[in-house]
């Protein structure tokens, strides 16, 4: 047993999905959050500075009591592949949780996978999934608008900008035939309809933010790391910028309010 928080870090909201799941399927458990609001968007950087903010970040999560961290983002997970950023504490990224559900879910072997340019680039959501099973095509696209369509909130199903912008970046993975598609970017839940109504209902939908939080709760199981408390846990969310505009952001994103305390980081 153990009573410290769950450390979450994400470029900016997209995290966010992974503590929702994180209520739901832990709701005892303390969460701190750092949303790295200032230097969002990560995914359009080099590899070498996308490790160097995530360490940043890690740095930032240690300075409170946790018991495990979780890089609810897809672009770090990718650009580590199936490294740890810890040595000391369990941590995962999204990227095995996310690359085992889609081969649990794919029938027909054929798995799309959306993310940002860096996600895309490193290659990685592919080979892990060839990893786990061999004989799967995998099929990607970098998606570089969907962020700023998200942080700008066109996400509404109807939105035209946000459809036309989906269907040409979706179209080469249709045709493909895939029957499975990973969210690879903890920011595309929120596009969730639109993807959806594009794609159609024979494939399925991987959410990377929530598969990571599922992993998190056996990570924890397993070592026997799970809190004793019996009451509600808190939610706790540190952003490096402006703690309005992320108040407001994840209003969009949430499609409610933020449960739990804002701070700044620069404090
Ligand atoms: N949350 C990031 C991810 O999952 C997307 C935003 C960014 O580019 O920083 O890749």
């Amino acid at each position: 047993m153990n009573n410290d928080a769950i450390g979450v870090f994400d470029s900016g909201v997209g995290g966010l999905t992974a503590v929702m799941e994180l209520n739901k399927l832990l709701p005892n458990e303390n969460i701190i959050y750092f949303g790295d609001t200032a230097r969002i968007p990560y995914g359009s950087r080099s590899r070498e500075t996308v490790i160097k903010y995530a360490h940043e970040d890690i740095a930032f999560l240690r300075k409170h009591k946790i018991k495990m961290i979780i890089a609810a983002c897809g672009t770090v997970s990718s650009v580590i592949g199936t490294n740890s950023l810890v040595d000391d504490m369990p941590f995962t990224g999204v990227l095995l949780p996310t690359a085992q559900a889609a081969c649990s879910s794919t029938k027909n072997g054929k798995i799309g996978v959306i993310g940002t340019s860096a996600t895309i680039r490193s290659g990685s959501f592919a080979k892990a999934i060839k990893t786990i099973r061999p004989n799967t095509s995998v099929y990607g696209n970098a998606c570089p608008l969907f962020v700023h369509l998200v942080e700008n909130g066109y996400t509404d199903r109807d939105n035209k900008v946000t459809k036309l912008v989906a269907e040409e970046y979706l179209a080469p993975i249709k045709a493909e035939g895939v029957d499975t598609l990973i969210l690879g970017c903890t920011h595309y839940p929120l596009l969730e309809d639109i993807i959806a109504d594009y794609m159609g209902d024979s494939v399925t939908l991987i959410s990377s933010g929530k598969e990571a939080a599922k992993y998190a709760e056996i990570c924890l199981m397993e070592r026997n790391l799970l809190t004793d408390r019996t009451e509600k846990g808190t939610n706790k969310f540190y952003v490096s910028d402006s703690i309005e505009l992320f108040e407001e952001n994840a209003r969009h994103f949430l499609r409610s309010e933020v449960v739990g305390d804002v701070f700044s980081s620069n404090e």
